[in-house]
């Protein structure tokens, strides 16, 4: 079933739809146009007791007041940064907003695509329902070049699975790396912590940043570190041996363990105990950003409830930070005669 509410409107005075998808097990996700973002999901614990496990807020007005947090919606242009909002592509320099001092981050600062008002279409069908968004970003917006057509679906399944599908073209060449930046917390957002949540990462490597979490361009093992998540592990147990980067903590990329470029790949899988709730992460990109929320700091979220520091994780599948500026990274750029395509699932079950 998929059903539409109004959102409100955006400063600018344009409408946000709501879009509330929900599967015959009473899976619900709930979904706006502004940013083509990902609100609510409610799952169930292993005692079928629902709880809404996505970090958000309840108005348009906060969403647009909220200037450092992307809750759930999609990102780019160029999700991640890009060194100095700086890159040359045939010849050309461009400078993109540096919005994360001194580094552009997650598509600029007045029309990434967190911020723009998506077109909506929703669907049934047989086993699957959703809703398919899309938004075509002109040339030059945010400064980035060529004509970018954006579409993004969100497919809620029988099976409790969101399956998000991303395709994208573009009139000239440019750099495209999309993602979705939902925040978990398995025990239901506004819990304090993620600390006992069992992450595991199925990566043997990870790309190493300087102080300004831009990649140094080196693909470092994992091995000996706390970033070993490739058997299961307390997200906590480590954590505070995290000294390798301005973020003090996990915010990492981690380089997936792929047989084949584009194929399908169980990225991470979170369990936590509490609840018994397992959220497996699958998609077709080479690498996943493991953000485990240190720059949270206690805002209140939907239904009056605080974000605490380290509260949430996001595991964002995509493309390497700074891909643009490092030619051995798998290329992130868009020729006009292709078409940029991406899944990324985010499955629940029980344990
Ligand atoms: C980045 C973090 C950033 C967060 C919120 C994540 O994707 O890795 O460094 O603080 O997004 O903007």
């Amino acid at each position: 079933m998929v059903s539409k509410a109004s959102f409100g409107e955006t400063s600018d005075g344009k409408n946000i739809d709501l879009y509330t998808v929900k599967n015959p097990s009473g899976m619900t996700i709930r979904l706006i146009t502004r940013g083509a973002t990902l609100i609510g999901v409610d799952v169930p614990d292993r005692d079928g007791r629902f709880d809404d496990v996505v970090f958000g807020f309840d108005t348009a007005e906060e969403y647009e007041s909220d200037k450092y947090q992307y809750f759930g919606c999609t990102t780019g242009r160029c999700a991640n940064r890009i060194a100095e909002g700086k890159f040359i592509l045939d010849g050309k320099d461009y400078q993109l907003a540096v919005n994360n001092d001194p580094n552009h981050l997650h598509g600029g600062a007045q029309r990434s695509l967190d911020k723009v008002v998506w077109a909506a279409e929703p669907f049934e069908k047989p086993h699957a329902r959703g809703v398919k968004f899309s938004y075509t970003s002109p040339d030059g917006e945010e400064n980035y070049p060529g004509e970018l057509a954006i579409e993004v679906t969100y497919t809620l399944t029988d099976k409790n699975a969101i399956r998000i599908q991303y395709k994208a073209t573009t009139d000239k060449a440019t750099p495209v790396n999309l993602t979705n930046h939902s925040y978990f917390n398995l025990s239901g957002a506004g819990d304090p912590t993620i600390n006992d949540h069992v992450l595991t990462i199925n990566a043997d490597r990870y790309t190493p940043v300087d102080d300004t979490l831009i990649p140094t361009g080196e693909l470092a093992s994992v091995e000996g570190t706390p970033l070993d998540f490739r058997t299961p592990t307390r997200i906590g147990e480590r954590v505070d041996q995290l000294n390798d980067t301005a973020a003090l903590g996990y915010d990492h990329n981690f380089v997936l363990n792929q047989d084949a470029e584009g194929e399908m790949t169980t990225a991470a899988v979170v369990y936590d105990p509490a609840s018994g709730r397992v959220l497996t992460v699958r998609t077709t990109e080479p690498g996943v950003q493991f953000y485990g929320g240190n720059f949270l700091r206690g805002d209140t979220g939907k239904a009056g409830k605080p974000y605490a520091y380290r509260s949430g994780l996001c595991l964002e599948t995509q493309h390497f930070p700074n891909s643009i500026n490092t030619p051995d990274f798998p290329s992130v750029v868009l020729e006009p005669d292709q078409t940029y395509t991406q899944t990324c699932v985010y499955a629940f079950s029980v344990r």
